[in-house]
């Protein structure tokens, strides 16, 4: 049990050797019913994934792969931002260790000298009317061997390269100390509460990109993102908000 009674906040941590995904793992219980607080860690996973089917290399050791349940009073719209908020907190996670030049990059990266360091994956269950349960999955490099890293198609960087020597059992403490009370608390404010320090963050503000959607795309100034997480852009001089499960966001 993590967080204690005192502060109302209770986990259940399991820790695999090798899992397809640590974010399928928590999704079955959640299906079953069970699942909320529960935290499932992998060594390895043989079919870690990314958005849209894409996938997330973790080879044996080579990092942080964690998962966690957790069900919402309210429906699904509370919980646009959330993958943002998530990101703000694994930023802040890394901060306690003094890792240096950490970013965010709408939607759901965590990057460090311009290159991906970490990603985070929700995925929703069930009826998402009234009581929404959802995973939020997290893969973080910690050192990645050449051959898995030869797999991936975009700049990327483990902790090895910035700041080696950090306990991962103290990150992932971490993590789970920035996290779960972000968890409990997301449903007061939602990610207006967390905006200012996204914004922070930003690895794209005031910077040209283009945001793609199939064979459609859209090039302009980064400008932040709205109070419920829509990406901002400057096209053309005109304003516009893009939302997260519909493009992705590439440098120009
Ligand atoms: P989007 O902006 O749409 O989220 P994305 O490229 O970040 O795009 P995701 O689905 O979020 O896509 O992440 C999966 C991608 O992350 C893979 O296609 C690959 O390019 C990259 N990737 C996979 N494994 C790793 C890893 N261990 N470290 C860094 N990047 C990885
Ligand atoms: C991204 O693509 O940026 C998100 C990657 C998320 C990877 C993590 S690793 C733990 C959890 N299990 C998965 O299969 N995916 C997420």
């Amino acid at each position: 049990q993590l967080g204690g009674e005192a502060s109302g906040l209770m986990a259940d941590l399991q820790i695999f050797d090798q899992l397809d995904s640590t974010n399928a793992r928590v999704l079955s219980n959640l299906e079953d019913g069970g699942g909320h607080g529960l935290v499932v860690l992998a060594e390895q996973q043989t079919a870690g994934r990314g958005r849209r089917g894409r996938s997330w290399a973790s080879p044996f050791a080579s990092g942080i792969s964690i998962s966690i349940g957790w069900r919402f009073s309210g429906g699904v719209q509370l919980l646009e931002g959330l993958s943002l908020a998530v990101g703000v907190a694994v930023a802040r996670a890394l901060a306690r260790f003094e890792v240096p030049d950490v970013r965010l990059k709408w939607p759901n990266d965590v990057w460090c000298r311009g290159r991906k360091l970490a990603g985070v994956l929700l995925e929703l269950s069930g009826d998402l009317t009234d009581r929404c349960a959802v995973v939020i999955g997290i893969g973080l490099n910690m050192r990645l061997p050449a051959a898995a890293a030869d797999a991936i198609d975009q700049p990327w960087i483990d902790l090895a390269a910035v700041r080696p020597g950090i306990s991962r059992n103290a990150l992932v403490a971490a993590m789970l100390d920035e996290l779960l009370p972000l968890l409990a608390a997301y449903p007061g404010g939602g990610f207006a509460d967390w905006r200012e320090s996204w914004l922070a963050l930003d690895q794209f503000a005031g910077a040209e990109v283009c945001v793609h959607s199939g064979q459609q795309r859209w090039c302009g100034i980064g400008r932040g993102v709205d109070r419920s997480g829509a990406l901002l852009l400057d096209v053309d001089g005109e304003r516009r908000s893009f939302h997260g499960g519909e493009v992705s966001l590439r440098p120009a």
